[in-house]
């Protein structure tokens, strides 16, 4: 046990050992230990009184992807923990020379406390999970992006005090950030409403899930056909890059009926957050009016990537940690 633990809130004990792949893998008092523990964390280092919680242990991170704030957030956490970061990148492991998910799962286990992997397929990272023994976390696959909602909801919950009941509305293409945000959102018991254009809604599935998920926690998710009525009252907006394919031509011009300026801002309320994943393109999916102006949290959710990846670190890569404490109660 960390000699400086008590002052820090506990970590659900459920969550030692497991893996985190999807917002949905947490229960929404997981999610609420996730979010204190986070809390407390980012307050002890701007203190300057970090808890080193993860002493001698190594995070591996497998990115196939480019990254700038998960690549930075995860090593810097990790080290402020007291633990080291070890980058493993594309064309580094024979992973990518033919050698299997399995056998690199059970390899990585066997030096690693706790495995972040960005890489495309969602199916890749669940068989990683199922072979490895080390947590694995979801730093970002073309259907989910875990991490960011958790840093999402830390944002909204500094802002507004509590997160249930507040309406966030996203307005752009349903990609990766879009599922973990209706399945965070709903966890949260908040209201989650998304105005999608045609060719890029979330899948019903996925909607549907998310949906009963809300509905079971006092929130809601909707689809709306108009930006407007999504945005109307809402306490958040938050939208994402546009996929690579509609950024430019034709269907770039169709997606701008699904940009946010600043007559999109005005229908929210007075004090509503923006709020964008990043990385931003200005002038594309928000005017950087928006994006720079006051309404604007998204330096906040950047900062708050690193105390929520820390408290899912400590939560998940520190089994030993539950074992030792429920030999203290047995
Ligand atoms: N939002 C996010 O995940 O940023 P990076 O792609 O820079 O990691």
């Amino acid at each position: 046990m960390n000699e400086h633990a008590t002052a820090l809130p506990e970590p659900p004990p459920s969550l030692a050992g497991r893996d985190y792949l999807r917002a949905r893998d947490l229960s929404a008092e997981e999610l609420g230990g996730l979010l204190d523990l986070g809390l407390a964390l980012k307050a002890a280092q701007a203190s300057r009184m970090p808890h080193p919680l993860c002493t001698g242990r190594t995070l591996g991170m497998i990115f196939h992807k480019a990254s700038t704030r998960t690549r930075v957030s995860f090593e810097v956490g990790m080290s402020q923990l007291g633990g080291n970061a070890l980058h493993l990148a594309q064309g580094e492991l024979q992973l990518g020379r033919g050698e299997t998910v399995r056998d690199t799962a059970m390899v990585l286990s066997r030096y690693l406390d706790a495995i972040m992997i960005r890489t495309f397929s969602q199916a890749d990272i669940d068989e990683l999970a199922t072979w490895a023994d080390a947590p694995v976390i979801n730093g970002l696959s073309d259907d989910h992006h875990p991490c960011q909602a958790l840093a999402d909801l830390l944002t909204l919950r500094e802002r507004f005090g509590a997160l249930e009941g507040l309406v966030l509305a996203y307005v752009g293409a349903a990609t990766d950030v879009v599922r973990s945000l209706m399945e965070a959102g709903g966890l949260a018991g908040m209201h989650v409403r998304l105005a999608c254009p045609p060719d890029y809604r979330p899948r019903v599935e996925d909607r549907v899930g998310a949906e009963i998920l809300a509905e079971r926690h006092g929130g809601s998710v909707s689809l709306v056909a108009d930006p407007t009525e999504a945005v109307a009252g809402a306490d958040a907006v938050y939208t994402a890059p546009w996929p690579e394919p509609v950024r430019s031509g034709r269907a770039a011009a169709r997606m701008r009926a699904y940009h946010v300026d600043g007559a999109v801002m005005r229908l929210a309320r007075p004090n509503a957050a923006f709020m964008h994943c990043l990385p931003a393109h200005r002038g594309e999916e928000v005017e950087a009016s928006v994006i720079d102006g006051r309404h604007a949290v998204v330096w906040e959710q950047v900062a708050n990537r690193l105390p929520t990846e820390q408290a899912v670190i400590y939560a998940l890569a520190t089994a030993d940690r539950a074992e030792a404490a429920h030999e203290e109660v047995a």
